[in-house]
């Protein structure tokens, strides 16, 4: 099986069809940079939709892989693991007192976190469940999480959903005092909404939803999984707010290209979920861990939150310069290298363009393209994307 056509025959064949793909097959990838089936090579600004955060195969991740594949893949975690109590140990350190659950995504994630949020509210709070989210969030496919994400799109054929959530909209604090009721356990949102175009929570909001948490007792979760891991120019992007949440869940850059998910909870709240009531077959297995581990390492040892800041500001800049040459652009959304163009036009036939000129990159909610490079990126790797951008608006303004 050598080529593209090859590979799409099969999959018309064999995998089940969920997915818009892309007619094209990745086969290998170093950094920022990827390789289809036919050779061609790409810039890669949304890797693995923000999987591969540390840019693709990264040398310390594949060194850890590499050694921990010849110790141990599995154990069950019904015993005690070195690589995930070193793993929980970093996570705690880099965020706040508590302990870690581990899962494989940031649906599962989300689910521990919900769970939680039932299980604080069955035991304190009169039997109070229910779950205030955002509109446009995005918070999984599994059925809690696609009940939990403010966006209709995803519930769609799968009625019944699953109840216990609302939404309101995002940023506006009036709105969700008025869905306050003695039945609210906790309110869950992203700290900045990735899939929902990269909005981003304001200080104020964030300030008055953990007063309104604290005064109300409600548990404030934030899901972290596209937004944690340095993408944000911190390690967590809620350490720009001042704040700490209840609970936080991770995923995606987390593993470093390996899946894991994790939900993070604050002291305080780590006696709700008791022996018995949550559990993952896979979740935290020392093969995830040792990569995740190292992934912790290469933000540290190579300063790359300092590096992520650094060409979040330079892209940032860049696009401005863009944006005055091309009206079309009308909003840039940024927090370091979580980058949203809001465009006055659907998108897709920028993303194709680009990737005709080998950049990929991502459109959501129609009209915003998506930017994520990974925390490795270069300034020479920006330049390349913003002349090949610069082309795009130029044959689509
Ligand atoms: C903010 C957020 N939460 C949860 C998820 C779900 O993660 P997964 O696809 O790993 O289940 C995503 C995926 O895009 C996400 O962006």
């Amino acid at each position: 099986m050598k080529n593209t056509k090859q590979i799409m025959e099969k999959y018309d064949k064999y995998v089940l069809n969920t997915y818009k793909r892309i007619p094209m097959s990745i086969v290998k990838a170093k950094g920022s940079w990827v390789w289809d089936a036919e050779g061609k090579k790409y810039l890669d600004f949304f890797p693995g939709w923000a999987v591969s955060g540390l840019g693709h195969c990264h040398p310390r991740v594949v060194k850890a892989v590499r050694e921990q594949a010849e110790k141990l893949l599995h154990v069950s975690n019904n015993y005690f693991s070195p690589a995930q109590a070193a793993l929980a140990e970093k996570i705690i350190q880099s965020s706040f007192k508590g302990k870690v659950f581990f899962a494989n995504s940031g649906a599962e994630a989300n689910e521990a976190a919900i769970k939680l949020a039932r299980a604080y509210g069955n035991a304190v709070k009169n039997n109070a469940f229910e779950i205030i989210t955002m509109f446009k969030s995005f918070h999984g496919r599994t059925l809690a999480t696609i009940a939990a994400t403010g966006q209709d799109k995803v519930k769609k054929g799968f009625d019944p959903i699953p109840v216990g959530f609302k939404h309101v909209p995002f940023n506006d604090i009036d709105a969700l005092k008025k869905e306050i009721t003695d039945k609210t356990a906790a309110i869950m949102f992203e700290p900045v909404q990735g899939e929902g175009g990269i909005n981003i929570a304001t200080k104020e909001y964030m300030a008055a939803v953990r007063k309104l948490c604290d005064e109300q007792k409600i548990l404030l979760i934030l899901d972290e999984v596209q937004t944690g891991m340095g993408r944000s120019g911190k390690i967590f992007a809620y350490q720009h707010y001042g704040i700490t949440p209840d609970a936080m869940t991770l995923a995606k850059s987390l593993g470093g290209g390996l899946p894991i998910g994790a939900c993070v909870v604050k002291e305080e709240f780590t006696g709700f979920l008791k022996p018995g009531m949550h559990a993952s077959t896979f979740g935290g297995s020392p093969i995830v861990c040792a990569a995740s581990l190292a992934v912790f390492e290469a933000i540290e040892k190579d300063k790359l939150l300092v590096n992520a800041n650094k060409m979040g500001k330079y892209f940032y800049g860049e696009l401005k310069k863009l944006q005055k040459k091309y009206p079309i652009i009308k909003n840039i959304k940024q927090m370091a290298l979580m980058i949203g163009v809001e465009l006055g036009k659907e998108g897709d036939a920028i993303v194709s363009e680009c990737l005709a000129n080998r950049l990929l990159i991502n459109c959501t909610q129609g009209n915003i393209l998506r930017i994520m490079p990974a925390v490795i990126v270069t300034k020479k790797e920006i330049n390349t994307a913003i002349m090949i951008l610069d082309k795009a608006l130029k044959n689509n303004a």
